[in-house]
């Protein structure tokens, strides 16, 4: 018998339209989602698409122009250097302990990783990885301004992070506002997208087999459930020529969550089977663009990697299992797509 097959069924529910989306458009490679927007699922034309042309900066997921205010490739590069370098720190730092991660996922997942990483920066700063501020923008831009405006801003010197010490150095309200928005795109996607990750391997994978490495695990449950579920592109006059399915006038939107399950391209597409990565090379494998293309992948990934392992490797040494009573799992239409509230706990004892 497989490891995942000893997995007692959890049921997936997808919002209304995902569900559509994957009923309709697994196996197509261009279809027409919108009058003014073509899908995009085969792996020849998102290869040709994704390398065209680099991603513009409205079309970035983490650094779009902050305040109005473009942010430069040297900036974005600085700042993803700073939250790695922390997130190196805190992984050295970091004394395995008796650690209760039981409760609801991804929040448990998330708060964890604040602590973690940024446990060492004042409460203005931590405050921005509130899951709340998602709800809405304007809540999130009063945190940010009243943030800037209180007195006792940090001073460089202070004992903080890297990322803290690079906002400590904004002088006058409106760099710190800037300083407070940075703050946040870069720490946000450590925290909501590895606990969303983990979340989504918990639903998928619980209880996890001892013989299944993490990396599997993870790989499996970024084919499945990809946090990254779409991947945007602004018409461009180079599309219709690559596709003439395709409009000038058109945006396309990539779609790994449906190239992840197109059975052309994998063997029983929709059972999470970890163990299909001891033959396949994630960097390599056709289709799949968890990270985006090779031509761009995500800046983070190498942060992403570590922190999962260790969450996972936490939630095995305590014994923690998706609550058996918990039989399915919704999945809303958000930018970053996950299982809501899975449910962990510790196994019911006879
Ligand atoms: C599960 C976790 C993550 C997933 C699935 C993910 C996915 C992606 C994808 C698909 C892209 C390509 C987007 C495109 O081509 O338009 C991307 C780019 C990028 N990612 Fe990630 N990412 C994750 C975590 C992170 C983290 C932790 C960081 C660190 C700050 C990060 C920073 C970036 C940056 C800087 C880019 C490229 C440029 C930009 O957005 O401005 N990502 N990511």
């Amino acid at each position: 018998m497989s490891p995942s097959s000893t997995v007692r069924p959890r049921t997936t529910v997808f919002a209304p339209r995902l569900a559509a989306l994957l009923d309709k458009h697994v196996g197509q490679d261009v279809f027409r989602l919108e009058p003014d927007t073509v899908g995009v699922a085969g792996v020849e034309v998102a290869d040709r698409i994704l390398s065209a042309r680099r991603a513009t900066e409205t079309e970035r997921p983490t650094f779009k122009p902050l305040h109005g205010r473009s942010i430069a490739r040297g900036e974005a590069s600085a700042v993803t250097r700073t939250i790695g370098s922390d997130v190196r720190a805190a992984l050295a730092a970091y004394e395995p302990r008796q650690v209760d991660l039981s409760g609801s996922w991804p929040l448990t997942g998330h708060l964890f990783l604040r602590d973690l990483i940024l446990g060492q920066d004042p409460y203005r700063l931590r405050l921005l990885m509130s899951r709340y501020l998602e709800l809405t923008p304007k809540l999130t831009w009063s945190v940010i301004a009243l943030g800037a405006a209180l007195p006792g801003w940090p001073r460089p010197g202070d004992r903080l992070t890297g990322l803290g010490a690079r906002a400590a150095e904004a002088t006058g309200y409106q760099d710190r506002r800037y300083a407070l928005g940075m703050y946040r795109r870069a720490a946000a996607p450590v925290c909501f997208t590895v606990s969303t990750l983990v979340a989504n391997a918990l639903w998928l994978g619980s209880p996890l087999d001892d013989s299944t490495p993490n990396r599997h695990l993870i790989h499996e449950a970024l084919r499945m459930l990809p946090p990254s579920w779409n991947i945007l592109r602004n018409a461009s006059p180079e599309y219709p020529v690559i596709d003439d399915r395709i409009g000038e006038h058109d945006d396309v939107l990539l779609l790994p969550l449906l190239s992840h399950r197109d059975p052309a391209l994998w063997d029983d597409p929709d059972s999470f089977r970890p163990e299909r990565w001891n033959d396949l090379d994630p960097d390599t494998a056709p289709g799949y663009l968890p990270f985006g293309h090779s031509s761009e992948r995500c800046w983070g990934r190498h942060m992403v990697m570590p922190l999962a392992e260790l969450l996972l490797d936490l939630i095995r040494g305590s014994g923690l299992v998706v609550d058996p009573d918990q039989r399915t799992g919704k999945v809303p239409l958000l930018g970053l797509l996950g299982v809501e509230d899975v449910r962990l706990t510790r196994p019911y004892r006879v």
